[in-house]
């Protein structure tokens, strides 16, 4: 698709005297008016004359230079249809070629992408916010490696703070007492509770959590942090679990303690830049000539007691970051209640004059809300283990496949894939910063705009193309012109790389979501009045192209989002 703009883009430089650059191309209003539209209002002032006027005496004069692409004006308009035959061919044909790296490209070569994702806290289970970090991330990482980018993905723990000096005491005094074995996560989190419960109430209790919290902050490598280190990994081990489950992985586990070394040199930086200062004996910089909204937050840095914070760490954890991979852009997935956050991080880098300041974005995103559009809860209303949503979600799947295919191979294996399809594919199809509904009815429907939805139709084309060939049927050579009802679909599928890139640039895999919604309306659209099986040799072996070119493109699609693409279900 793309040499067909190009051809376009400059047959108009040349007729209008405008750099190529210049020359903006958009989708036109109604897509049967054609495929791309030129406005001439620019072009037509520099020639003096009325945009209507330009538009037409320019769809004559480039007709005849632009051999497979037809023009015609629309008042100021100038709309490019370009001809169904050569558009297969070119489209078809190239996705063919390339496969499973069709969408992607090589645009992002020799540079990295850094993208802190997911990170949830020890001694707690990850909640729905971090279910939407981990997906949102993962698939970022996808589209960004699919472009060439080399990505690094990395999982900011937290396992760091006064807490874990609790944590560590209620181990010391009640391990026996939980099953730290079974279900880690679940153990820790009822000694972490009880650890908090006993810091308020039992004074001893309170005294010995603050002195292992000091050991730890020491950095002693005695039975503390022995302790510390064990619950931090049999959490990351409960952890590893879900993200098996979501096909998810990071390249580096690095959680907030890891940065503890590399907060006085952090804080060094600051000093030598001089922009720190003490304020009621606590070491903060000041962010209002940075950012008027700020004026009332100043970072602080450090505490009077000499503690230092969770955006102490993530700053040096920047500073690491920057050294070790002079990254492209750092994305941090984290929802948007931490927009202040990370707006001060980006105060401080601009105030020290960092000029890849700019190169530090909060991917902020909206809540998980439940079908009263409140907090999502659990079934039995408390606090919702993510787990058990992707089991509840799973088992429902599960039910779904046994009554439409009861002769499934695997139904196990599918109703896995289609239950994670369905909560990755919900969480990815709307603009990130809006909050996303969970009906675990909807989500899984087959029919509306919907993960199972698109793994459907991807399993649906592949049993045609079964079909398509178990009767001997597809081997001649295509008749393309014979695609002339299929312009929607091809269009979509000739402008995916684009989807791709334009995703990767905004850091919003919605757009790749809805691309893919899009191009099964069209083609649902297209097959229920084009069937394959048992035309004219030439039109089956077109259709039968056009059915496995849309079949990869769905199934490239989901892969980036995160869902596996069936060929049965
Ligand atoms: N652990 C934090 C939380 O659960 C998220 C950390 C995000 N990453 C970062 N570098 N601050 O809220």
């Amino acid at each position: 698709m793309q040499i067909f703009l190009d051809a376009i883009r400059a047959a108009l430089a040349r007729a209008t005297g405008l750099n190529e650059a210049d020359v903006k191309l958009e989708a036109p209003r109604d897509s049967a008016m054609g495929d791309v539209a030129f406005p001439c209002f620019q072009a037509a002032k520099l020639a003096k004359k009325a945009p209507p006027v330009f538009a037409a005496e320019l769809a004559t004069s480039i007709s005849s230079t632009l051999p497979s692409i037809r023009a015609t004006a629309a008042g100021p308009y100038l709309n490019f249809t370009i001809l169904r035959g050569p558009l297969a061919q070119a489209v078809i044909g190239e996705i063919s070629a390339r496969g499973a790296s069709y969408g992607g490209s090589n645009e992002g070569a020799g540079k990295t992408i850094v993208i802190d994702f997911s990170s949830p806290n020890i001694a707690k289970p990850m909640h729905v916010g971090h279910l939407r970090s981990t997906i949102l991330g993962a698939a970022l990482g996808r589209i960004f490696s699919a472009l060439g980018y080399r990505v690094v993905g990395i999982n900011h723990i937290g396992d760091w703070g006064s807490q874990f000096g609790g944590l560590v005491v209620a181990l010391r005094r009640w391990k026996s007492e939980v099953d730290l074995e079974t279900d880690p996560v679940r153990g820790l989190l009822e000694l972490y509770q009880r650890s908090k419960k006993a810091a308020e109430s039992d004074p001893t209790f309170a005294a010995e959590a603050r002195a292992a919290w000091q050991e730890l902050e020491s950095g002693r490598d005695g039975e503390v942090r022995a302790t510390w280190r064990w619950a931090t990994e049999a959490s990351l081990r409960g952890f590893s679990k879900t993200y098996a489950r979501l096909g998810i992985r990071h390249d580096l586990v690095r959680g907030e303690s890891f940065y503890e070394p590399f907060i006085g040199s952090a804080i060094d930086a600051c000093e030598k830049g001089q922009i720190t200062e003490v304020s009621k004996g606590a070491l903060v910089v000041q962010l209002g000539a940075i950012d008027k909204a700020l004026e009332e937050t100043p970072c602080l840095l450090r505490q009077t007691d000499g503690t230092t914070l969770y955006a102490t760490r993530d700053l040096a954890a920047l500073f690491h970051r920057y050294e070790e991979f002079h990254f492209e852009r750092a994305l941090y997935v984290v929802g948007a209640e931490q927009k202040l956050h990370f707006r001060q991080l980006k105060a401080v880098l601009k105030r020290l004059g960092l000029p890849w300041e700019s190169r530090v974005e909060h991917v902020d995103f909206g809540l998980l809300l439940g079908r009263d559009k409140k907090k999502l809860a659990s079934r039995k209303g408390d606090v919702l283990v993510l787990d058990d949503l992707l089991d509840e979600v799973v088992e429902e799947s599960t039910r779904i496949i046994a009554e439409k295919n009861a002769l499934l191979a695997n139904p196990r294996a599918v109703a896995e894939q289609i239950g994670i399809g369905a909560i990755v594919f919900n969480d990815l199809k709307r603009e990130r910063i809006k909050d996303v509904l969970f009906d675990r009815e909807e989500i899984l429907s087959f029919e509306g705009e919907t993960g199972p939805y698109l793994q459907y139709t991807h399993a649906r084309l592949a049993s045609i193309e079964r079909k398509v060939l178990a009767a001997g049927e597809g081997g001649t050579a295509p008749d393309w012109s014979k695609l002339e009802d299929a312009g929607p679909v091809l269009t979509r599928l000739g402008r995916f790389p684009e989807v791709v890139r334009s995703a990767a640039e905004h850091a919003e895999p919605s757009l790749v979501a809805n691309a893919l919604l899009a191009l099964g309306r069209d083609l649902n659209a297209w097959y229920v009045q084009a069937r394959v099986l048992g035309q004219e040799p030439a039109v089956t072996a077109a259709r039968l192209a056009l059915v496995r070119a849309s079949k990869t493109v769905i199934g490239n699609g989901l892969r980036l989002l995160g869902c596996v693409a069936p060929d049965e279900m």
